[in-house]
Parts: structure tokens; sequence; C-alpha cells
């Protein structure tokens, strides 16, 4: 690029010989001898550098610059002045309105080397600009694509996860459909695994836990027997005490239970809870499958456990009519501690104590989903 280069003195022998001094530089030279003659030039033509002299009737040197800062600020401005102007001079280098002081009488070489140093300035000064302007126009960018892609990963992780819970919900009422089933296999436990899930879901609000949580003892507990279908008919329902061989049979159906829900991803979470709902809380030789104690066992298991409980004790049996809720209340307390979890215990003490009777309906028509929305 050709730089152009304005020179102002009113005396227009400097000017002569300025001009013959550049001729041969790569330079376009312009030349006024008046401020106002200097701005109208400006104006009309680009141009990337001013030399001024100070000393000039109507306007100032000094002055002249303030005005090419304030109309041009990209302009770079300087000051070719006689010793006796210099502290006005050095006065506009401390005020910034001029890069370079050139003194009169000039040494050639140095003044085209100032020039030259000027318009490298000017260019410099482009390029900075224009490279921070590349780099606010890319940040621009950046922040709009870090936008978009936040609101697309929202919006995206939304969608996976009602997916998941669509096929979670169908995964369950195909398995549930499993459990009733199961339960069907014998009259006197039709709706037991229903009701257990949601005795269950109803302690796990009781205890105050999330609606997450709630929703994943009520699974569990509607699937807890899911194993019972791996379990022989006639000992199902055997009205009579069971042999020690076929009591080894019924105590398999935690571990069938886990094994038909583990292959379903959707359900992993479930998977521990059916596994251990006949742990003992004392760890005791009672609990089965694999003896777990306390707070080993998953908390969903220890709850199930308390609503299998109470809804096994609450339904007739071939060999006993349902119990009484004040034998469950004496039978769940007496066992608080070794077979259940005495935190377990308290809720469903405290949700018998409020609602009595009622909680043990048998026609409970349960929506977990309004249940726990509610
Ligand atoms: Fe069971
Ligand atoms: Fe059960």
């Amino acid at each position: 690029m050709q730089h152009t280069v304005l020179f102002v003195d009113d005396e227009i022998n400097i000017l002569k010989a300025i001009q013959r001094l550049l001729r041969n530089e790569p330079l376009q030279v312009l030349c006024a001898s008046r401020a106002q003659e200097a701005l109208g030039l400006l104006a009309q033509h680009a141009c990337q550098v001013v030399v001024t002299d100070q000393r000039m009737p109507e306007m100032s040197g000094v002055d002249l610059l303030s005005s090419v800062r304030e109309r041009h600020p990209d302009i770079v401005r300087m000051m070719l002045t006689g010793y006796t102007e210099m502290t006005i001079a050095v006065d506009a280098i401390n005020r910034g309105e001029i890069f370079r002081l050139i003194t009169k009488p000039w040494n050639d070489e140095e003044l085209k080397a100032t020039i030259r140093q000027a318009c490298d300035h000017h260019d410099l000064k482009q390029e900075i600009r224009r490279l921070n302007q590349v780099t606010r126009e890319q940040n621009f960018k950046l922040q709009d694509m870090n936008r978009n892609l936040e609101g697309k990963v929202r919006e995206r992780t939304k969608q996976l996860a009602e997916k998941h819970q669509e096929l979670r919900t169908a995964y369950v009422e195909t398995i549930k459909a499993l459990a009733e089933a199961v339960d069907a296999k014998d009259a006197y436990t039709r709706g037991h695994s229903e009701r257990v899930g949601v005795y269950a879901s109803k302690l796990a609000r009781e205890m105050g836990f999330p609606k997450e949580f709630i929703e994943r003892v009520y699974i569990a507990g509607v699937l807890h027997d899911v194993g019972k279908i791996g379990v022989r008919d006639a000992v199902i329902t055997k009205p009579d005490r069971l042999t020690p061989e076929e009591y080894a049979e019924i105590m398999e159906h935690p571990e069938v239970g886990a094994k038909i829900l583990e292959p379903v991803s959707f359900l992993a979470d479930i998977v521990p809870c059916v596994r251990h709902h006949h742990e003992w809380f004392d760890g005791s030789n009672r609990g089965y499958p694999h003896r777990l104690r306390g707070e080993q066992i998953p908390l969903p298991s220890r709850i199930i456990l308390v609503a299998d409980t109470v809804e096994a004790m609450t339904s007739d049996r071939p060999y006993r009519k349902a119990m009484s809720l004040d034998q469950v209340l004496r039978e769940l307390t007496k066992y608080s501690g070794s077979q259940f979890d005495p935190v377990c215990v308290d809720a469903m003490l405290r949700l018998l104590d409020v609602e009595a009777e009622g909680f043990i309906r048998k026609d409970q028509k349960f929506d977990i989903y309004a249940f726990i929305e509610g």
C-alpha cells in the first residue's frame, strides 16, 4: 500500500525542500500552508501521516493536530518545529497528541527514516485493530455456537430422558404382567405384588424420599417376587409345611427374579432391590440369598421387606386367616432390628397409626405417577 503524507508549514521553502527530499520515496506527498487547508485536504484524501509546523497564522500546529486526532484518529501525527517552540511541542507529546517530534533544521536521512517509521506505525496499528476485530468476531461466533450447542444438548438430554422413562414404563408394564401371572398361580396371593409396590412406595414417601426414589421403590416392590415364576406351582400353592427341599426352591426366587431383570438395562437399579428383599437386617442366616447386614442391604429392599410382610400378614392364607392390625403391629415391633430395619418399621407404624385399616384396603386403586405428582 502506498502511503500518503501531508506536510503543513506556512513557509513555502520548507514545503519545497521536503518535496525535493522525498521525491524518490514510495510516498504520495501532500502540502498545505494553512491549518484549514490541511483539514480540507484530509477530508478529501486518505492520508496516513500528518507532519506540521507549530507556529502558523490562524491555527497553531498543536491545535491542528488536536482536530486531526478528533476527525481522523488513525492518522499518525508529527511535529516539525524549531527549538523556540520546543516546550509547546514537548507538551503536545506528553498529551499524546503526537507520535514524534522532528526539529528544524532537520537531518535528511533522519527525517526520511522517521517518516517511514510513522507509516509503519500506522500500518501496525491498523493490523492490530484488524486482528482485534477478527478476534472479537470469532469470539462472538464461538459464544453463539456455544449457546446453540448448550441448547441442543439440553434438548437432546431431555428427549433422551423422556425416551428412557417411556421405555422404562413400557418394560415395567410388561414385567408387571409377569408378576401378576406369578401372583395368579395362587388364588391367595392375587394382587400381592401390586399391593407390595403400593405399600412400599407409601413407606418411602413417609420416610421423606424424593420422587425418583419412591418410583424405584414402587417398581422394585411390584417386581420383587417375579422370580417365583421359576418355582413349581405345587410348591407355591402347597397348604402344608414345606419340606427343606421345597423351602430351598422358594429361597431361589430373589436370585431368579434378579436374573430375569438383569438383561434389561433400564431396570439396572431395580435388580439389587429385588435380589435382596429377603435379607435380614441383623445379617443372620434367616435372611437370604447373601446374608447382607444393615446398610449393606439396599434401602428399597429393606422397605419392601416391611411392606411385603404387612401385605402377607393382612391377607388370608390357606393355613390361616388374615391377621389383625394389632397383631401386625406387634410382629413388626418384635422383629424390628432383627428382621426389619427399625427406621422402616417406625415409618410403617406412623402410617398405620394415621391410616389404620385404610392402609391395607384391598381395592386401593393406585397410580404411582399420580401419587408422586400429588
Ligand atoms: Fe419374596
Ligand atoms: Fe412377596
